[in-house]
């Protein structure tokens, strides 16, 4: 059976991005592969956060994932903390990979410029992501088109080692989806919708009303000519509000836009389209957010099972290095 392995990091809320581009399409993979999901909280620390937040944060995280449809009886679903064989294994694929492929990174690029403290963390992140993805004999990496280096990178990784020390990780891909890869911002949409508080109305929150959710598709930055086509050089706008509706109802964004002559149309659709897709969601969430206990104990046992499998991994790992076993 395919092994599906993704995460997400408990930074601040969750947007449409995350959502289309990754988390809706674990959901569907659960009903054909073997499914690994991950809060991945380490990763949050490569910039300084505050404590008492990141522990709420991480634990409505896990909610939010349940509510969007993880079954915890289908998939295994944990937090990264909890299994310690990811930070051992991240060290040892730092050993794997060269400074200067960690270098090349454009989130690193992106992330460190102009910042005035660059934790090594932050540098060294894609070999703890290709931890995450290689604990698990991952075949299949479901996420949206910027983690695509970040897995390319865990592929060569995984490459390398095999290469040096025998057989040793499955060589893993990343899977997009056909619409929905790259959500942009509404109001600035040559950039990626992202969680960041930098445009709040150009980012549209999974738990935010949907009175307001509707408010801000219908005030989404389009252009000044009126036909509807889907081109996201020319019209980057249009283009993405068709990526959206597409990416809601599962139809090809070029097609749908031969269905719309105004953009006003175009909108109140994606709006209608957006809101049905978030209601059950935020119905779910808010009955799992009245039982934390709940979560935190699908948390424990996801732990359990996920380190039955990155534990053998591990050890694999250690002994084609020629680490001395511990007897
Ligand atoms: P993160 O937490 O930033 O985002 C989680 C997922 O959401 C996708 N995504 C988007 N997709 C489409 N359009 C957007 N505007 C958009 N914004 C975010 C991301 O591509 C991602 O799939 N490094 C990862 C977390 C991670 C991980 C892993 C993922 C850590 N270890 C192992 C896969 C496998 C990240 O920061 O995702």
């Amino acid at each position: 059976m395919t092994r599906v392995f993704s995460g997400i990091k408990p930074t601040g809320p969750v947007q449409l991005g995350n959502l289309l581009g990754a988390l809706r399409r674990w959901v569907a993979d659960q009903d054909d592969a073997d499914t690994v999901f991950c809060v991945v909280d380490l990763h949050a620390l490569t910039v300084p956060q505050d404590p008492a937040e990141l522990r709420t944060r991480t634990l409505e995280l896990a909610q939010l994932l349940l509510a969007v449809g993880i079954d915890p009886d289908r998939s295994t679903l944990f937090v990264q903390s909890h299994v310690v064989e990811h930070s051992e294994l991240s060290w040892i694929l730092e050993c794997t990979a060269a400074f200067g492929e960690l270098r090349r990174m454009t989130q690193f690029k992106d992330k460190s410029e102009g910042a005035d403290f660059v934790s090594a963390g932050l540098f060294t992140y894609p070999a703890l992501m290709a931890a995450d993805i290689l604990l698990y004999d991952t075949d299949e990496v479901p996420v949206g088109d910027d983690q695509r280096q970040h897995v390319e990178l865990a592929r060569d990784l995984a490459i390398r080692f095999n290469h040096r020390y025998g057989d040793t990780f499955v060589v893993p891909k990343a899977t997009f989806p056909a619409a929905g890869a790259r959500v942009m911002d509404l109001q600035h949409p040559t950039r990626k919708m992202s969680k960041s508080e930098e445009s709040p109305q150009g980012t549209i929150l999974v738990l935010e009303p949907l009175d307001q959710v509707a408010k801000k598709i219908k005030r989404a930055v389009t252009d000044a000519e009126t036909e509807v086509r889907y081109d996201p050089e020319a019209k980057p706008g249009v283009s993405n509000l068709l990526s959206i509706l597409g990416a809601c109802t599962g139809d090809d964004p070029a097609e749908l836009a031969g269905r719309f002559t105004r953009y006003g149309d175009l909108k109140a659709a994606t709006a209608d389209a957006v809101v049905e897709v978030l209601r059950p969601i935020q119905q779910r969430y808010a009955e799992l957010a009245a039982d934390p206990a709940g979560t935190a104990a699908v948390l424990a046992k996801g732990a359990d099972k996920a380190r039955a499998v990155a534990g053998p991994v591990l050890e694999r790992a250690r002994a084609n290095l020629g680490l001395l076993p511990r007897t």
